[in-house]
């Protein structure tokens, strides 16, 4: 079993992962204070794949609430209808809520454990690779708007964090892959050794070998929970973990929740690193071999349809990145070394765009 601990002062915790991790939730309950009840907010594939193997013995017997799979779900109206239910169950604030399933449950169940009563603890126990190398750690929670992606949220820092990577067997080899995209920003961003590590273990790492899969986590937990120790409120460093993101997120909204946030993720760091190769940063090689990498690791290099550039970049400003009426960038001048700028041109963007249209 590997640990890994965010350092937050009096929020700090750790995370654990290995496979067989699951056996360590009762453990994580019985180190906090005075829980008197437990909730289960879990998505219902994830419930009814691996449920059983949660809350057997688990104690005190939780009450378990489900959602629908899929990121319609990270919404006002689930939050309410989940509410709902914690009222009706008469839950208090001595309560401790059990997040289960991907990105999308991490978000939603720690929203409502953020705003329940002001506040109850909660605990992250994620099923997605995604949720397991970024969403869980770093205690970003909230819940979609029409108008765009998590504009509703809190901070909320989770009492610990589960990764138990037997729960990732059931996982479909696209939300697999949409994971390894989160962990390819995590190694550009802060790690070119662990970039090395990608291309010298991709076999591996698609066949979701144990060991090497509890070490991508790990690794991808450490570079995250650094950057949140320094950062937790996103003042400054924590931008960063937004490459790929700024275009990632606007496709995302665009293409309506065809494509997986880790895809769409993918394809922004595409085109983001155009838009670093096109300033004569990150050089043409480098960004040939992320490409590469993240084909290999069975992530899409184009858009599954057109999409016009100018609908991107109007999405773009919708997103939360944008300050003062510029929208932000985090680019590569090199692997390891990224930059926010502001002064990036729809112009720019509409020819960097090229490298992910769709063979026509
Ligand atoms: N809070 C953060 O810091 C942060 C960071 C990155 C992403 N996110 C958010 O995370 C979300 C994306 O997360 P995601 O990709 O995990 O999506 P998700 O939670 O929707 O899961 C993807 C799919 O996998 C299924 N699934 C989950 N676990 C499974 C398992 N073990 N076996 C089989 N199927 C399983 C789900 O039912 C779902 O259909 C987005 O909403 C994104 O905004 C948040
Ligand atoms: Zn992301």
């Amino acid at each position: 079993m590997r640990t890994v601990r965010v350092d937050l002062g009096d929020r700090t915790y750790q995370i654990h992962v290995g496979p067989g991790a699951r056996r360590g939730v009762q453990n994580g309950v019985d180190q906090l204070d005075d829980v008197r009840q437990l909730v289960v907010i879990a998505d219902k594939t994830v419930a009814g794949l691996h449920l059983k193997r949660l809350i057997t013995d688990l104690r005190p017997e939780p009450l378990v609430l489900t959602f629908q799979p899929g990121e319609k779900s990270k919404s006002l109206p689930t939050v309410e209808r989940l509410c709902d239910q914690l009222a009706e169950a008469g839950i208090e604030r001595n309560a401790v809520i059990i997040a289960f399933g991907g990105g999308v449950a991490g978000d939603l169940a720690g929203f409502v454990a953020a705003t329940w009563l002001r506040g109850v603890r909660f605990i992250q126990v994620p099923t997605t690779l995604l949720a397991a190398v970024d969403a869980s750690v770093g205690g970003k929670t909230g819940v979609n708007l029409a108008r765009g992606k998590n504009l509703v949220g809190a901070f909320h820092q989770p009492q610990t964090v589960i990764i138990d990577t037997e729960f990732l067997e059931t996982l479909s080899a696209r939300d697999y892959a949409a994971g390894l995209a989160e962990s390819v920003k995590h190694a550009v961003i802060r790690d070119s050794v662990f970039l090395d590590w990608h291309e010298e273990n991709v076999e591996r790492i698609v066949a979701r070998d144990a060991d090497a899969l509890s070490d991508l986590i790990a690794r991808n937990c450490e570079i995250k929970a650094a950057v949140v120790a320094q950062d937790e409120r996103e003042a400054g460093l924590r931008a960063i973990l937004n490459h790929g993101h700024t275009i990632g997120h606007a496709l995302e909204h665009l293409l309506s929740y065809e494509l997986r946030h880790g895809e769409c993720v993918a394809l922004g760091m595409l085109v983001e690193n155009e838009l670093a190769c096109a300033r004569n940063w990150l050089g043409r090689a480098e960004a040939e071999r992320i490409r590469a990498l993240l084909a290999r690791l069975g992530l899409p290099a184009t858009l599954p349809r057109p999409l016009q550039a100018e609908e991107i970049c109007t999405a773009c400003r919708v997103d939360k990145k944008v300050r003062v009426g510029a929208v932000n960038f985090i680019l590569m001048p090199e692997v390891g070394m990224p930059r926010r700028v502001a002064d990036v041109t729809d112009a720019d963007i509409a020819s960097a765009l090229a490298v992910i249209e769709p063979a026509s």
